[in-house]
Parts: C-alpha cells; sequence; structure tokens
C-alpha cells in the first residue's frame, strides 16, 4: 500500500507573487475549478489582508470549490488571522497558514527579536487560528537556514499549539537535497509528537533545486508537497507540480502515490501559461514545448524503433498528444522517412538518399524543417533529381 502525498498548490498565492502575472479574481476562480479537477488536496488561494483583491479572491474560489481545502496565508498577527478567517467562511473544508521566520536571520535582522519570543508568538498564532474553526497550516519561515534544535523546539511547540500541518520551507532555496532530506529526518526523530500533524515541504528553486529538495522531504517522511503549476512564483520560482506528480508517478517503486490525474497536466500548464502571461520555457521538465520532441538522428532513429529507447513518460500520460520528431540538419534518413510517411508518401533506396541530400541544404537554410517545407521538396524532387 502506498502513502498518499497531499498536493498543496500555490499557483494562485506564492506563484501569483511573480512580477507581472496577477490574475483578476475571475481567472483565479478559474484556475482553482481546473486544480480541483486535476485533482489536487489543497489550494492556497491567496493571502487576505494583503488586498481586497486577494481577500475576494479567497473568498470566491472558497465558494467556487467543494472537494478541495481552500486556504489562505496570514502573518504570525491577530488582524491577518482574523481576516483570513473571514475570507473562508464559505469554504466547505478551510485552512488557515500561519507562520513566522525560524532561521537566526530572520529572527534578528527581519523581526528584531529573540528565539523565545518567535516561538512564543508562533504559538499564540497556532492557538488564535485554531480557535477560529479551521484547518491550520504553520509555516517555519526560512527553516532551510533555521538553527536545526530550535527548529524541532518550535516543531513541537507548535503541534502541542495545534497546528495540524507543519511547513519546513526551504523560503531561499539555499539547502542541498541531501541536507533538507536530513533535515526532515531530524524533526521525525526529534520531535516527540510528530506523529500528531502532517510534514509538509515547500522548497524554492534559487539554485535549481526545488524538485529534488522537495523529493528528499518527501522520501524522509514529509508528507504534504507544496507545488505551483509550471514552477511559478518569487524569483527563481517555487517547486513544479508537474514534475513531482510524474516523478511520483514514474518512480513507482517509492511507494508514494498522489490524486493527481496527470492527463489533464498540459492543459493546465496551458492556461496557467496564458492567464498569467508567462510563457513556459521550451526545455522545461514534462510540460516545455521540447519535453516530447526528437532532433538529433541518433535518438530519432532510436525513437522510431522503440519510444522508450529515449522517453520515460508516455506523452499521452500528461495530455501532451503525441511525441514529435523534429526535422533539423541533425536529424536522420530515418526521421525524415518517418515525417513524409506521415505526410501520405513513400521513398526508399536512392530516392530517399536523393530527399535526405536536397533537405539537409534546407535544413542548414531554415534550421527547422516544417512540413510545407517538406511538402516543397517532395514535389520538386523529380526535377532536382534531373538537374
Ligand atoms: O517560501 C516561504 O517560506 C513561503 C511561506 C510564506 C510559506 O512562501
Ligand atoms: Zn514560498
Amino acid at each position: 500500500m502506498k502513502d498518499k502525498i497531499q498536493i498543496f498548490d500555490t499557483t494562485l498565492r506564492d506563484g501569483e507573487q511573480v512580477p507581472g502575472c496577477q490574475l483578476s479574481t475571475e481567472e483565479k476562480v478559474i484556475i482553482a475549478r481546473e486544480l480541483e479537477e486535476l485533482g489536487v488536496d489543497v489550494i492556497e488561494a491567496g493571502f487576505p489582508i494583503s488586498s481586497p483583491g486577494d481577500f475576494l479572491s479567497v473568498v470566491e474560489i472558497s465558494k467556487a470549490v467543494k472537494n478541495v481545502t481552500v486556504c489562505g496565508l496570514t502573518r504570525a498577527k491577530k488582524e491577518d488571522i482574523d481576516v483570513a478567517a473571514e475570507a473562508l467562511h464559505h469554504a466547505k473544508r478551510g485552512r488557515i497558514h500561519t507562520g513566522i521566520g525560524a532561521s537566526d536571520v530572520h529572527i534578528k535582522h527581519k523581526f528584531r527579536s529573540n528565539r523565545e519570543q518567535v516561538l512564543e508568538q508562533g504559538v499564540w498564532a497556532v492557538e488564535y487560528a485554531k480557535s477560529k474553526g479551521y484547518e491550520v497550516e504553520f509555516y517555519a519561515e526560512d527553516a532551510g537556514r533555521a538553527d536545526l534544535e530550535f527548529l524541532a523546539k518550535l516543531t513541537q511547540a507548535v503541534i502541542a499549539a495545534g497546528a495540524d500541518v507543519v511547513n519546513i520551507p526551504d523560503t531561499t532555496g539555499y539547502c542541498l537535497p541531501h541536507l533538507y532530506g536530513k533535515r526532515i529526518q531530524y524533526l521525525f526523530e526529534n520531535v516527540k509528537n510528530i506523529d500528531k500533524a502532517v510534514i509538509s515541504v515547500h522548497c524554492h528553486n534559487d539554485l535549481g533545486l526545488a524538485t529534488a529538495n522537495t523529493m528528499a522531504g518527501l522520501l524522509n517522511g514529509a508528507r504534504q508537497a507544496e507545488v505551483t503549476m509550471n514552477g511559478i512564483g518569487e524569483r527563481a520560482g517555487n517547486t513544479s507540480l508537474e514534475e513531482v506528480a510524474m516523478i511520483i508517478k514514474t518512480h513507482g517503486d517509492i511507494g508514494l502515490t498522489t490524486n493527481i490525474k496527470s492527463e489533464r497536466i498540459y492543459g493546465l500548464s496551458q492556461l496557467v501559461s496564458s492567464m498569467m502571461r508567462m510563457p513556459v520555457q521550451a526545455n522545461k521538465a514534462i510540460v516545455g514545448k521540447n519535453a516530447f520532441a526528437h532532433s538529433s538522428g541518433i535518438h530519432q532513429d532510436g525513437f522510431l524503433k522503440h519510444s522508450e529507447n529515449y522517453e520515460i513518460i508516455n506523452p499521452a500520460d500528461v495530455g501532451v498528444g503525441s511525441s514529435s520528431i523534429v526535422l533539423t540538419a541533425r536529424s536522420g534518413r530515418a526521421a525524415l522517412k518517418h515525417r513524409v510517411e506521415l505526410l501520405g508518401y513513400h521513398f526508399e533506396g536512392e530516392e530517399l538518399n536523393s530527399l535526405y541530400e536536397n533537405f539537409l541544404l534546407v535544413a542548414d537554410e531554415k534550421k527547422m524543417v516544417n512540413d510545407a517545407d517538406l511538402k516543397i521538396l517532395i514535389t520538386s524532387l523529380p526535377v532536382l533529381i534531373n538537374k
């Protein structure tokens, strides 16, 4: 029996913090409904006290979705928690996500405080949020750089205060995967009441390690992953939902599973990208334009013989129509033959050689040869051969 990983999607909160990616409430509701269809367990819908727009979005998303927990972010402050509680009023299942900086850098230079006071305020915030009748998740901001003994003490104290989930964010994307994994392991070994809460991982991508760190956390006992569609988020972004979901699906032997309906991934990735006016990089894992495109001759030949030679994911599993064979000057005869056959032509032997030679001339000029170019080549081939 596999362990279920809760997928906590923060596209509409951490993801929407990206400059230029702001969405209207209507757009957020559309994305929230799609996230519900995708099968996420929690939608972080906004930071209600931050603006009237964010407040309204949390209200409208709470009304619009039914099979998913709706979460609102707060600082460890009374007014934040009051406003979040109000915004979540219509949620079938609501969660207040409250917290405070846990690293000495944050404690000293952000709060100008000390560990004891931070712990006290964290505990107070959890108790106060809990009194509102919602699930409570506590975040220990910058946990990736926090003193481990203090992090364990804080985690134990907020669980004792009633936190249902404790989030251990690598806020600055600083950690290395094996060390982040060890942090989570340390908490499991040193926090006495850890079995009373779910441990959550929330990783940023400043060093390109967000997904690796998230997986390290999950492999060491965390059971919730905080992610965004396409990995969007502050600075270099957050852990991407599609990567975590497909790692867990592809590596069935690690004993984990999620509720994600993977065939819906690509459609939602495109929707988020177009609504946020944030193009997906071509080589982005799972959802990039080139994620299932084969362009070199050796790869194309191997792929055409047996797709598993070069693909570990069936594109249909993530909602991508099919793999593509991109024709460039690096392509070989096998790929060219395959593509012209898709256009209804058949070439063998000398004819194929001639077509290929002429194709290379076009490819050197055009970089990528499309179907229209191929048709021109095919129809003019007798003329070219007789030259
Ligand atoms: O990165 C972070 O620490 C956060 C918290 C507010 C959860 O986004
Ligand atoms: Zn974050």
